[in-house]
């Protein structure tokens, strides 16, 4: 694996070894086993974006694993001011060993793969979020002790998480199905290719989507970026919910996750937000691990 620009770019194989090798990372992290895979190695880590879960856990895998974390805001580099990305990416890649980069376009993040010579590690754009999807298949696994046959039920906006989760579910052999008000679709690619490959059904109907559901996801009806539209959002989305009604539909012993910050009271129920803690911030540790691996397979020398 060179790069991790988008979950489309795995296999199944890759992503299961990914999978694999997070567990492993995990168990050797919880009994104190450090094993220094990147040693002297340093990443780097552009932030567009603000970033609680993504930051920190990069910067204390590279520690984990022997190496270092430089973070980098594009509020300071001279990105920020138009120098171009491809020339950021042949000027990093003479410096670092790596990098992780969070923005808007897509586009961006393909370009310093294309220009740059080292790993390039999406940690988010407005199309995609690779990484939390890996942490979030790791904790299914876990808790439901396989992927294949679970049905992931997403409530909300057809945004990067709602993308991603559409591959990662289908590419694991997981029926997936998305409840978003029309017109806020996910991609329509990624629908098209969905329904060509598994079980998929995108639906403006919650109990429909939410049906015999196994875990059952949400995000913020308002992505960054976004902030200007918040108002007319809430409207928009009012209803589309995790909450009693989703979870009368859901199977029992279905699961709640959420790649957070969460808003409760808008995506979320305190309720439901709070009967699900432990499997949501099993989640967000997972971040940690999953990222790891990753880090491990694109840049062990
Ligand atoms: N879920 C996630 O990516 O969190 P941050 O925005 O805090 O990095
Ligand atoms: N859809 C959200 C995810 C945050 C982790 C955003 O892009 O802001």
């Amino acid at each position: 694996m060179k790069h991790l620009l988008k979950l489309q770019d795995l296999s199944t194989e890759e992503i299961i070894n990914i999978l694999n090798l997070a567990d492993q990372l995990k168990y050797e992290k919880k009994h104190g086993i450090t094993h220094h895979h990147l040693k002297g190695q340093s990443l780097g880590m552009i932030f567009q974006k603000s970033s609680t879960r993504t930051r920190v856990s990069f910067e204390v895998g590279m520690y984990d694993l022997g190496g270092q974390a430089l973070f980098l805001s594009s509020r300071d580099l001279q990105i920020g001011r138009g120098e171009p990305v491809q020339d950021t990416a042949r000027v990093l890649s003479r410096y670092l060993d790596g990098i992780m980069i969070r923005t808007f376009e897509q586009k961006e993040v393909e370009m310093l793969a294309e220009y740059g010579s080292i790993p390039i590690i999406n940690g988010l754009t407005d199309y995609c979020h690779p990484c939390q999807v890996l942490a979030d298949l790791l904790t299914i696994r876990e808790h439901k002790g396989l992927l294949k046959g679970n049905k992931l039920c997403f409530i909300g906006d057809g945004n990067n998480m709602a993308n991603s989760l559409i591959v990662g579910g289908i590419k694991t052999g997981m029926p997936v199905s998305i409840a978003c008000p029309k017109g806020f679709e996910p991609d329509a690619e990624i629908m098209k290719w969905a329904s060509e490959n598994g079980d998929f059904t995108c639906t403006d109907n919650i109990e429909e989507a939410a049906a015999g559901a196994d875990v059952l996801y949400t995000d913020v009806w308002a992505s960054m970026g976004q902030e200007d539209e918040a108002a007319a959002r809430r409207k928009a989305f009012a209803g589309y919910q995790v909450g009693d009604r989703a979870l009368a539909a859901a199977n029992p012993g279905c699961m709640v996750l959420h790649c957070l910050p969460a808003h409760r009271g808008e995506e979320i129920t305190d309720e439901a937000f709070e009967a699900h803690a432990d499997e949501i911030f099993d989640e967000a540790e997972n971040r940690l691990h999953a990222q790891k691996a990753v880090m491990v397979l694109c840049m062990k020398k």
